[in-house]
């Protein structure tokens, strides 16, 4: 089949990618979500990057934060994808329950994710879409491994705490009257 661009969405399906949470801290607030856009970006030097979605706490709060951290989730870890991906930061603190330790620059590490990495964040790019790239040095890592990844297919039925088309929500003051 070729011609419909949505043809995308069923080869993304097929990659079935496996899902991390992100999480970040500023200013003595903690945040983290869900994310399914991630790759590593760079061999030399070693550059790790993930899409966060404009609407998202997690984002706003990367936005003031020197470090983020990745933990990738083993495949029986359904019930903390759920916990990031379908609540959002604006309303709860999803690290109330868990076993978190500081990372640099303070950024929360959770215990209970035996592979992930924390690193200074060293680039954004916004390319006006609904997610923006953001760019990672990894400076320390935890690896426990082999493992197998919660994937994609094992959770795509979780709602979003935030949907992507959010991102211009709260509107500006002056686009409220309108
Ligand atoms: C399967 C799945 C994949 C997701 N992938 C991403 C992603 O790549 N980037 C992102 O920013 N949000 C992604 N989300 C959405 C966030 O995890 C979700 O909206 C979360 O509740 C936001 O929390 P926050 O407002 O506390 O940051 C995904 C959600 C699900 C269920």
């Amino acid at each position: 089949v070729s011609g419909d661009i949505s043809a995308l969405d069923d080869i993304i399906r097929s990659l079935d990618p496996p899902l991390i949470v992100v999480t970040t801290a500023a200013g003595g607030e903690r945040a983290g979500c869900l994310v399914g856009f991630h790759a590593q970006s760079s061999i030399d030097p070693r550059r790790y990057s993930v899409w966060l979605s404009k609407a998202n706490h997690t984002y706003r709060v990367g936005l003031r934060s020197t470090h983020l951290a990745v933990q990738f989730l083993r495949s029986d870890q359904l019930a903390l994808a759920e916990l990031f991906g379908t609540q959002t930061g604006d309303e709860i603190d999803k690290f109330a329950d868990l076993d978190v330790r500081d990372g640099p620059g303070g950024v929360p590490l959770l215990a209970c994710c035996r592979n992930r990495f924390a690193g200074r964040l060293t680039a954004l790019l916004d390319e006006r879409g609904d997610h923006v790239c953001v760019a990672v040095e990894p400076e320390t890592v935890f690896a426990d491994v082999p493992f197998q990844p919660l994937r994609l297919s094992a959770a795509a039925h979780l709602q979003p705490g935030h949907g992507n088309e959010e991102r211009n929500n709260p509107p500006t003051e002056r686009a409220v009257g309108r």
